[in-house]
């Protein structure tokens, strides 16, 4: 049989991230500053919580919209911390990560042939999924401006058929964040042409200086968002692969009904130890926060001086310098300080084509690992 893929399966590019980490298996001595994931092992407590589950039976499945513990404790966890209300019942899904997050709000709202803004560098995801779901992603460029989308270049991408926006910061990659006067500029435009704003705050925790605000907490913006969010980043728990969803009870059940037939629910002992963490994870959230931000402090210093010129970032653990002046390409870059110095970083175009002259550089590594990879990292721009 021909075409045992689909086309649009088949014209889907793998992501530059996993494709260049491919490279960088069975290499031996390799520093890797590459993966978005924190080295910190899931606090004691939350394993615990996990192991004591799974002690007293809990091996079978969870509501679809996943555990009421879980949810009423997010419902506790939104409120008190931003004054956020969502109801427990029909307001909220616990999803497979914020991954599926993504993917389940896209193939909710999505007709064929609607357009969803991404603004770029962006998460890797964002293209491909809104693609599967039938859409058609508009990308815009916020290179030159401080990677930050603004209200001009946000209201020249709309058109008749765009449905929404993805807005994700503290950013990945270039960890940016939006001040609250930013994001109202951005909400006045959303509400103007009634657009929906998905919002991904998964890295909402680790913004360093200054407060994070929540999309949904906006004035009028809640009935226009669905706020995604997770424990993976801020709690150190990639592999456990809970998020959760908030929004519109249509948008939510819309989202529950794909959630039912594909997944079921997320695995309960994820869920028992993610409830958990919101309750006994406070303390650790801020111990790995200050750790991150040290880090980010030496590491900026170090590019900086070594020519590798990028802003101090305000949230998640990525820093995004320009590598312009080696004269290199993002991919040459990468795949030449690979080979040298065995350090890995991700060429900025794994995050779109407009972020070609970046490079970025995750210090979720311990500080051992950072030294020794700037070390590196300094030696190689000295032989170019
Ligand atoms: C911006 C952003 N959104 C979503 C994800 C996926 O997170 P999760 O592990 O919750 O699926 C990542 C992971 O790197 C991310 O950086």
């Amino acid at each position: 049989m021909n075409n045992k893929v689909s086309k649009k399966v088949e014209q889907m590019q793998p992501s530059g991230i996993r494709a260049f980490f491919d490279l960088v298996l069975g290499m031996k001595e390799v520093i890797s500053l590459g993966v978005g994931e924190p080295d910190f092992v899931t606090p004691w407590v939350i394993r615990e919580a996990g192991i004591y589950s799974l002690e007293q039976g809990f091996t079978g499945y969870t509501s679809n919209k996943g555990l009421y513990k879980l949810r009423l404790g997010l419902h506790r966890y939104l409120k008190s911390k931003y004054n956020l209300h969502y109801s427990p019942d029909d307001e909220m899904l616990i999803t497979v990560g914020v991954s599926e997050g993504v993917d389940l709000v896209l193939r909710a709202i999505i007709n064929p042939g609607d357009k969803i803004i991404v603004p770029q560098p962006s998460y890797v995801s964002y293209g491909p999924v809104t693609e599967l779901a039938g859409g058609i992603p508009v990308y815009t460029d916020t290179t030159k401006d401080g990677f930050k989308l603004t209200p001009e270049k946000l209201e020249k991408a709309i058109d008749k058929k765009t449905k929404g926006i993805i807005l994700n910061y503290p950013v990945n990659p270039t960890g940016v964040s939006y001040r609250k006067k930013e994001l109202e500029a951005l909400g006045k435009i959303i509400l103007k042409h009634g657009l929906i704003c998905i919002c991904d705050e998964v890295y909402g925790d680790l913004t360093y200086d200054f407060e994070h605000t929540a999309f949904p907490t906006l004035a009028g913006l809640k009935k226009n968002t669905v706020y995604l969010n997770g424990f993976s980043k801020s709690f150190a728990m990639t592999g456990w692969r809970v998020g959760f969803a908030c929004g519109p009870k249509e948008i939510i059940a819309g989202m529950t009904k794909i959630h039912q037939y594909t997944i079921m629910c997320v695995p309960i002992t994820a869920q028992m130890a993610a409830a958990e963490a919101l309750v006994s994870g406070k303390k650790s959230i801020e111990e790995m926060k200050r750790e991150y931000s040290r880090r980010r402090e030496f590491v900026v210093e170090e590019l900086n001086l070594m020519g590798l010129l990028c802003n101090k970032p305000q949230g998640a653990f990525y820093v995004f310098p320009s590598i312009k002046k080696t004269g290199l390409s993002s991919l040459e870059f990468s795949q030449k300080l690979l080979k040298e110095e065995k350090v890995a970083v991700v060429p900025g175009t794994a995050f779109g084509q407009c972020a070609e002259g970046f490079i970025r550089i995750s210090y979720a590594s311990s500080m051992e690992s950072l030294k020794e990879a700037l070390l590196r990292i300094e030696r190689f721009m000295g032989k170019l």
